[in-house]
């Protein structure tokens, strides 16, 4: 119980991580990079931001203008909402505001709408947003937020990491483009691989795989050793970092497009960095799906035109122009490719050989090839093939 608790307190704080102005700043440049209208004549959705601190709504106010949007609507959850109650204090925007009421700023979620120049500057931007009260929280699963859902072309924002998978569904259920922060983890749930596969998701273009800094709020306990590395990333005091986030979108990017260079199955086996191809005879076969084991996505032959089981770090590099996806190790039965399923003596049997004592091996849960006469699971493994194999 005490540990549920805890566990609980912890994904309650990491659903207030708030993002930085420069990692918004570099992944949205990337789309205009590759489509500058790509925002052009659109109503943007922020929801789950606090549009007074947000660096979402900062970045998009600011540039409303040079992206030509249509509308941009920025909602928050109100501060008795949230999971995580530490650290909120009104901001001083709102408490000089006529029309700031301190019962209403706990219990409700606020909206900022920008639309035109109220400022009459001549500029749509920050000093033209307006901003009240919302009838319930801000939930964005609340009615309200629905209807400013369905209202916009596209929605963006770092959502809650414990409503991850509420929140995407929330966004295909509406049929709309979006761009979202998510942990890598979620490849491979199996409400997201699917839509992976079938190239109606993808990772964005930056920050896949690296340290993503984040905001905290004030006095938020976080784990030492994420500050400090924050710290040494330049970002001292209410910081922490996450290593395995990354942007989940609909909107294309010129990083999708880029080749992986690759060399060929003889050659891997020849030069490979890698110590665990170099000087083999050839890579290891699955022993229970019809395709290779290559352990890292810069063994990949390029000249193999059969099924290969490669990491799911893979994704940061994926075309679509280059490979097909086939399915994941884990999520077989979405895509019926294992040839084998073991038995539970089989999985008894392998645990026996490997650890020397009695236990089970779930054979069925990933792929499995055959080292120095034992069954050897790998790590999780998305299935690919190239679309066309070169030498
Ligand atoms: C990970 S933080 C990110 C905040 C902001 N989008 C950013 O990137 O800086 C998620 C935010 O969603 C809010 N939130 C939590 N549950 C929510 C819900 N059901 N509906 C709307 N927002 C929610 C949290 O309070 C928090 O402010």
């Amino acid at each position: 119980m005490a540990n549920s608790n805890l566990t609980e307190a912890k994904r309650a704080k990491n659903d207030e991580f708030y993002t930085q102005y420069h990692d918004i700043e570099k992944e949205i440049t990337a789309y205009i990079e590759y489509n500058p209208d790509v925002f052009r004549g659109k109503t943007v959705l922020l929801p789950c931001d606090d549009p007074e601190w947000s660096n979402f709504t900062r970045f998009f106010a600011q540039n409303f203008d040079r992206l030509g949007l249509k509308k941009l609507i920025s909602t928050s959850y109100a501060a008795n909402s949230k999971k995580y109650k530490g650290g909120y204090q009104p901001s001083l925007f709102e408490v000089n505001d006529p029309q700031y009421d301190a019962y209403k700023t706990k219990k409700h979620g606020k909206i900022f709408i920008l639309d035109h120049d109220k400022s009459g500057d001549g500029h749509i931007d920050v000093d033209d947003l307006e901003w009240h009260y919302l009838d319930g929280d801000g939930d964005f699963k609340s009615d309200e937020i629905r209807k400013l859902r369905d209202e916009a072309d596209m929605i963006i924002t770092n959502p809650p990491f414990s409503l991850f998978r509420e929140f995407l569904a929330w966004l295909i259920e509406a049929d709309k483009q979006f761009v979202i922060i998510g942990n890598m983890n979620a490849i491979t749930y199996k409400e997201v691989f699917p839509l992976i596969k079938d190239n109606k998701l993808w990772l964005g273009a930056t920050g896949n795989g690296n340290d993503m800094v984040f905001g905290v709020p004030k006095g938020a306990e976080v784990a030492e050793s994420d500050r400090q590395k924050a710290a040494r990333m330049g970002y001292v005091g209410d910081f922490t970092r996450l290593g395995n986030s990354c942007w989940f979108t609909t909107l294309d990017h010129g990083k999708r497009h880029h080749p992986i260079v690759l060399m060929s199955m003889e050659e891997n086996l020849k030069y490979s960095k890698h110590k665990e191809l170099k000087g083999k005879e050839s890579y290891d076969q699955y022993d229970n799906y019809d395709a290779i084991e290559v352990p890292f996505t810069d063994a990949i032959p390029s000249d193999y035109d059969g099924v290969m089981g490669v990491p799911i770090s893979f994704l940061d590099k994926y075309s679509p122009d280059q490979f097909d996806i086939m399915g994941m190790c884990e999520n077989e039965d979405l895509y019926k490719l294992k040839t084998k399923v073991y038995t539970t003596a089989e999985c008894k049997q392998a645990y026996f050989a490997k650890f020397e004592k009695k236990g089970t091996y779930d054979l069925n849960a990933s792929g499995v090839v055959f080292r120095g006469g034992l069954l050897e699971k790998v790590y999780q493994r998305v299935l690919i093939k190239h679309k066309r194999p070169t030498k």
